[in-house]
């Protein structure tokens, strides 16, 4: 018979013992007999058991005791209390003190079984929930708040496994918004670097006289203003970790000089001659193809292959749809507890919208999605009223229904009309801005400009925000800007 699980009696009657482990044997169970608490408590610290059945009344020890002391070896431990009819109120007692349940004298069978079998289903489930919290502190400690379970992102969580102990260049690619920083965040802390610096090179916005004295550090009088000397990143980051994050912004001239740290793990300071060496581990991320920027002559084919050793791919969060529903859990967990509004969940109608919609901006997109609908929920339900437009119209494209009219239509002025109906209907699906308008379109930002030129489209109002203007100030403009982040409050 399959073993069942093992039961430890405690009984001074030797008459009880005797029903007890045939009753409980013939059910399958391990049985070991103990004729008093003491020797109960030797077989308890001797083997575990998944359950006991202890009688109150004992000399010597009495069941209580014995409940507290086995209570003290295992704490899980259910126990089962016996009791004469006369002295329940002891053996209720013993349930604020822990027992699992009890039976009173005489029993049925059928009692005891259910009794038992109820205790070793709640021990069962008490275990599996610590290994699910054990699982799940292990899994947090490892990749920090990276949320998911979709194939994809096991695939990404298991590189980062084998990666992060080695001192290789890993070049991590994904779309914005796909969690380029916090896998290159959680590498660093799967590394023997973790108690060491992490330091994050946001290479796009300075100019290569900066970004470099930034990097290298300089000397005394290495340039006009360079009064004292100073420290670069890279030896900040010494037994650490050097995160470039957009690392395709970083200039040619730049990139050669990285290449050489890179290869020697060493550099001089600006205007010094002394050469430092360092011992750091550099992550880099882009969401750009570097594949095509050097072809295109703007990215160092040396440095390229030399960042390519290992890459990340991370992908999109429309190609992981799975892991959306949990990711709005995490969500609304954070933004519930920082707004007061810990209970708060979404309706299934407007969780389906949210799983509809293609996450143009991947992960950072819907956590402000998220966090937008917590602050104006007015309650503990996100509806679909809190779903933004643009998420919620996205379902699916509609082509229109064409009629050609009995007196016919010029083809130029229908293809004009639809190709304007479809650019207004991107601008506003984008919140008026056009950089994500031509993703939505999967064009250039800059076709997208010129054909809002061609088609005359204007937006009502814009928020511009002019040099050395008033921080919000509105100001009324007619053309549009080329960098796309103007804001088109309402498109004709
Ligand atoms: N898998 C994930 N689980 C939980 N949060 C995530 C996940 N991926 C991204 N995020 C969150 O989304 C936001 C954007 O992530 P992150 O800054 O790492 O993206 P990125 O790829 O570096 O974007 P960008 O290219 O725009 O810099 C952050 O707030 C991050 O915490
Ligand atoms: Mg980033």
């Amino acid at each position: 018979m399959v073993r069942k699980g093992s039961i430890l009696v405690i009984d001074d009657e030797e008459i009880m013992r005797e029903i007890l482990d045939a009753l409980l044997s013939r059910e399958g169970y391990d049985v070991r007999l103990a004729a008093g608490a003491q020797q109960g408590l030797d077989l308890a610290r001797s083997m575990p058991f998944d359950a006991a059945i202890v009688d109150m009344m004992m000399p010597g020890m009495d069941g209580i005791s014995a409940l507290d002391e086995l209570k003290k070896i295992d704490d899980d431990l259910p126990v089962l209390m016996i009791t004469a009819f006369a002295s329940v109120e002891n053996a209720i007692r013993a349930m604020k003190r822990g027992a699992f349940d009890y039976i009173t004298k005489p029993f049925k069978n059928d009692e005891v079984l259910v009794v038992l079998r109820n205790a070793l289903a709640q021990r069962r489930l008490v275990a599996e929930n610590r290994a699910l919290r054990q699982n799940l502190q292990a899994h947090q400690n490892k990749f920090g708040d990276i949320i998911g379970r979709s194939p994809r992102i096991k695939q990404v969580f298991d590189l980062i496994i084998q990666a992060a102990p080695s001192r290789t260049t890993i070049l991590i690619n994904g779309e914005s918004g796909t969690g380029k920083e916090l896998v290159a965040r959680s590498l660093h802390q799967n590394s023997t670097r973790a108690d060491r610096a992490f330091i994050t090179v946001n290479s796009g916005n300075l100019p290569p006289d900066l970004l470099e004295s930034n990097l290298f550090g300089h000397v005394k009088g290495a340039f006009t203003g360079a009064v004292y000397p100073k420290k670069g990143l890279f030896e900040l980051a010494d037994k650490g970790t050097i995160f470039f994050d957009e690392i395709g912004n970083i200039p040619l001239e730049t990139q050669a000089k990285l290449l050489r740290v890179i290869q020697e793990r060493e550099f001089m300071r600006l205007g010094g001659v002394e050469t430092i060496k360092v011992d750091v581990r550099i992550i880099a991320a882009t969401n750009v193809d570097l594949r095509k920027m050097m072809e295109e002559g703007r990215f160092r084919e040396d440095l390229f292959y030399r960042l390519h050793v290992i890459t990340v791919q991370l992908p999109a969060l429309r190609e992981r749809k799975e892991d959306v529903a949990l990711l709005v859990q995490h969500f609304l967990d954070k933004y519930g507890t920082e707004n007061q509004k810990p209970q708060i969940e979404v309706t299934p109608e407007a969780l389906d919208m949210l799983m509809d919609y293609d996450w143009p901006g991947n992960v950072r997109e819907l956590e402000n999605v998220i966090e937008r609908a917590v602050v104006l929920a007015s309650g503990q339900r996100i509806d679909i009223d809190l779903v933004p437009d643009h998420v919620r119209s996205s379902k699916s494209f509609q082509m229109p229904q064409f009629v050609v009219p009995p007196e016919g239509i010029s083809y130029r002025e229908a293809e004009t009309a639809f190709q304007r109906g479809l650019i207004e209907s991107a601008l506003e699906a984008a919140g008026g801005v056009q950089k994500r308008a031509a993703e939505l379109l999967h064009i250039k930002p800059t076709t997208l400009n010129e054909m809002i030129k061609r088609h005359d489209i204007r937006p009502r109002r814009k928020r511009l925000a002019p040099a050395g203007g008033r921080p919000g100030a509105h100001v009324e403009a007619e053309d549009v800007n080329d960098d796309g982040e103007i804001v088109v409050d309402d498109v004709r």
